[in-house]
């Protein structure tokens, strides 16, 4: 599966998103999925670049007021998350690739440039508040820690086995499974230590940071539901009972290893409940479930329990001009309602 650049005997339209025909021409007012264009525009809006961040404090604070522990779960996580963003990056290329659409690929390519900007924005936190032994262990962290390995191993297996074979949409329809439970699940759920932290006033340039990527992973975890929708509506034969307990049964137990995970990383850390994460970790996959279609894994969790989390995890300010002025946001309290973190 891969696409013609040009076929001068087809329409502009394309008639699938994957595996159908199209002449190649992006006419953006003859395209299958209008909304596209939305997306497309709201993505270039969202534009933003690391060094609208201020990190004067935050070095000061990292190196002032963390206590050893929380120092490790902060390289750890952003190291962990520079790995998952660099994987997101590639994937979103190969999928671009397999694509049929021009107006979807078009999408695909801005996303696949976010997440190179958000494996970079991880670097640039790295980079000034580490020092070299700590950014060795940052950027190990993903190889060596077992269970951090075993939990990323799921997603990454998927999306290896889609890129192994791109013609096949069953592998497609997975791996696209495992991308919206790295976006929506394993990312959105260690942004929460950094919101924590903001919440304890401190790291409040990162958290800044966290909560920019976090805002465009949103995004994106709406965007690929949308596209697994239409995969399923444009391939019949993916529209199974089985093909449906796999993917529930594959959030299950990504689930469950998040929150084994998060009994290893966040022990000894004692500005953010493992309880709380945990039922967080389940509305969050309530939501990624939600996106793409399929229903909710979790009854208990389909409200949002910790409000706290909005008001440290939203983009705060909404102007540029805030972050460039000063590093102290300030946070505004939304109710939440209808409001997918
Ligand atoms: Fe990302
Ligand atoms: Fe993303």
């Amino acid at each position: 599966m891969s696409f013609r650049v040009f076929n001068g005997e087809v329409k502009n339209k394309a008639t699938k998103i994957f595996g159908g025909v199209a002449s190649g021409i992006c006419d953006w007012d003859d395209i299958k999925y209008p909304h596209m264009l939305t997306l497309y525009k709201e993505l270039f809006g969202n534009y933003w670049i690391e060094d609208e961040i201020r990190l004067t404090n935050d070095l000061k604070q990292y190196r002032d007021s963390l206590t050893e522990r929380e120092k490790y779960v902060y390289n750890v996580l952003t190291g962990m998350l520079t790995s998952l963003d660099s994987v997101a990056n590639r994937f979103n290329f190969t999928i671009g690739h397999t694509c049929t659409d021009p107006s979807v690929a078009a999408v695909i390519q801005i996303i696949g440039a976010f997440e190179g900007l958000h494996a970079r924005s991880y670097q640039y936190l790295t980079s000034t508040m580490l020092n070299s032994e700590e950014k060795k262990q940052a950027f190990n962290a993903p190889k060596e820690i077992h269970i951090l390995r075993e939990r990323n191993n799921m997603i990454f297996d998927k999306i290896q086995d889609f890129i192994d074979n791109p013609t096949d949409f069953n592998k497609l329809y997975h791996a696209l499974l495992a991308n919206l439970v790295l976006e929506g699940v394993f990312f959105t759920g260690a942004f929460v230590y950094f919101n924590s932290l903001a919440r304890s006033n401190r790291m409040i340039g990162s958290n800044n940071m966290v909560n920019l990527i976090k805002t465009d992973e949103n995004f994106h975890s709406v965007f690929y539901g949308d596209v697994m929708k239409i995969l399923m509506l444009e391939n019949e034969q993916l529209n199974t009972k089985e093909n449906y307990n796999n993917a529930i049964n594959f959030i299950r137990f990504c689930v469950e290893k998040e929150k084994e995970w998060a009994d290893y990383i966040f022990d000894g850390i004692d500005i953010l409940s493992v309880s709380e994460y945990k039922d967080y970790i389940e509305y969050l996959s309530n939501v990624i479930c939600r996106n793409a279609g399929l229903e909710e894994v979790y009854p208990d969790n389909k409200e949002l329990k910790s409000q706290w989390i909005i008001t440290y995890g939203t983009k705060g300010g909404n102007t540029k001009g805030d972050f460039f002025q000063t590093n102290v946001i300030s946070y505004g309290h939304e109710s939440g309602d209808g409001f997918d973190l």
